[in-house]
């Protein structure tokens, strides 16, 4: 498909603009059931990140399938290019410098794989929010578990479509014992050395 297409090489490169930035750029991808709370730590998270001058950008399931996403149901391949895209996406600003924040239920292992292989091990820190389903459907934020279970939505994750829980995340959090605050601390504490130079 890209045979003919040649890349340019452009002079500022990422080793410049990481320089510039004085940290590291490389992507948190949060994983978990839909209202496990991965939009919620995200966000807490990317606040105190952005408190220490740390340049940082969110993408999320909700807001990306309004916008980029929106030709893309929940069946298992689109749900592939979903996160294909995201994980291309969360490539270039990785190469644009910034510590990129991705929320999405990525419930396939191989999916996830792929985002590995996409951004490179180096650049990848997967974080699984390990909320129960039966915890998930109590909060139900959004009432999509009310109207899968009633059969008014396909595929939903955890009830007609399946979840696989990652086996050996960087990070877990138990969102059902642990706060949003100690969550936060286990990821900063996780990602301090990554956003380190080399040179210092
Ligand atoms: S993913 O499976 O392709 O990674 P993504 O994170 O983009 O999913 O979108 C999940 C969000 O879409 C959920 O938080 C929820 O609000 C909404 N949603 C709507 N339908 C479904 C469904 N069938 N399964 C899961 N989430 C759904």
């Amino acid at each position: 498909m890209a045979k003919h297409v040649i890349p340019h090489s452009y002079q500022v490169s990422k080793k410049d603009r990481i320089t510039a930035n004085n940290h590291n750029s490389f992507l948190l991808w949060f994983t978990g059931l839909s209202g496990s709370g991965k939009s919620t730590i995200a966000n807490a998270v990317e606040q105190e990140l952005h408190k220490r001058g740390i340049k940082t950008y969110t993408l999320d399931g909700d807001n990306i399938r309004k916008g980029i996403n929106n030709d893309l149901s929940f069946s298992p391949e689109d749900r592939t290019e979903n996160i294909r895209r995201i994980a291309e996406v969360s490539n270039l600003m990785i190469d644009a410098g910034l510590v990129v924040l991705a929320a999405f239920v990525s419930p396939y292992k191989k999916d996830r794989d792929n985002i590995r292989t996409i951004v490179k091990d180096i650049n990848f820190v997967e974080i699984y929010v390990n909320t129960s389903l039966e915890e998930c459907e109590r909060r139900d934020v959004k009432g999509l578990y009310k109207k899968a279970r009633a059969g008014e939505i396909k595929n939903m994750t955890g009830i007609s479509a399946p979840y696989e829980a990652p086996k050996t995340p960087h990070i877990e959090i138990k969102t059902e014992t642990e706060s949003i605050e100690d969550a936060v601390v286990k990821v900063i504490d996780y990602i301090t050395p990554k956003l380190k130079l080399n040179d210092e």
